[in-house]
């Protein structure tokens, strides 16, 4: 059995923290082998930072994905090509060459794709982009990241691909869904949530967003401060079978004790 703890979007400084004080406990915990978490909003709620990598690499996360936000910092282009740990969505516009994640001594391929519904700079379909993968990797066992919008289309996405792929979460919306599940061997979730400031608006100032709402008024970016939540899930795939066997969401406060 493979034990996969997947963490849900990272937004900023109160992110990073509540992974630094939790992580090694929640890997104690359910004896995971494999940390992978979605990082694109871990550099103050926009992109990643080449210091900022290494500090999450250092607390014990081994992959990572990304999203729509992943070169909104420009540091990222200092390490990006360089490392084998990171992948960003496949089909989303972008001035380098980033191929899936390979875990060869599990057979897994980690893969990141991002919808079309609502979002700004994907180019092609998430369906097409799959299917190539799968293509390319065909006796390996497939852990997917949909970074999107869209619930139906996460949702499609997952019976489209279930018999083909163990895992299929979805990031991006911050809001931890409740239907996590297992189809024909495949886990899924429509949204890991995040793990960030628990009283936000998706991790960022509530004052600053209201002010856009209300008085359509476009204050500094600000990420919001005070205890951080932490939401992902604990997945365990049965690697001769190649099926996942369970699925179960993580939910933490800051100030719990685990
Ligand atoms: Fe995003």
């Amino acid at each position: 059995m493979i034990k996969i703890l997947y963490l849900g979007d990272i937004v900023g400084s109160s992110g990073r923290r509540i992974i630094k004080k939790h992580l090694s406990s929640l890997k104690q915990k359910y004896a995971i082998d494999i940390v992978i978490a979605n990082a694109e909003n871990a550099a103050h709620g926009k992109g990643m930072t080449k210091k900022i990598y290494y500090q999450l690499c250092e607390m014990g996360i081994d992959y990572f994905t990304m999203g729509n936000h992943t070169f909104s910092k420009p540091d990222i282009y200092q390490f990006i090509e360089q490392v084998d740990n990171m992948t960003v969505p496949l089909n989303m516009e972008k001035s380098v060459e980033i191929s899936p994640i390979i875990i060869e001594n599990k057979k897994i391929v980690i893969s990141n794709v991002m919808g079309e519904i609502f979002m700004h700079n994907t180019i092609n379909s998430p369906f097409e982009i799959m299917e190539s993968v799968l293509k390319q990797y065909p006796d390996y066992m497939h852990i997917v990241d949909i970074h999107g919008e869209a619930t139906s289309e996460k949702i499609a996405f997952f019976y489209h691909f279930k018999n083909r792929v163990q895992l299929i979460v979805g990031t991006h919306t911050h809001v931890q869904t409740s239907d996590e599940k297992i189809v024909d061997g495949c886990g899924y979730i429509t949204d890991l949530g995040m793990c960030g400031t628990y009283h936000s608006v998706l991790g960022r100032d509530i004052e600053e967003i209201l002010a856009r709402f209300l008085n359509k008024q476009r204050l500094p970016y600000k990420i919001a401060e005070g205890e951080a939540i932490l939401h992902g899930i604990v997945a365990e795939i049965d690697e001769i079978n190649k099926q996942c066997v369970s699925i179960k969401k993580i939910k933490i406060m800051e100030n719990d004790q685990i």
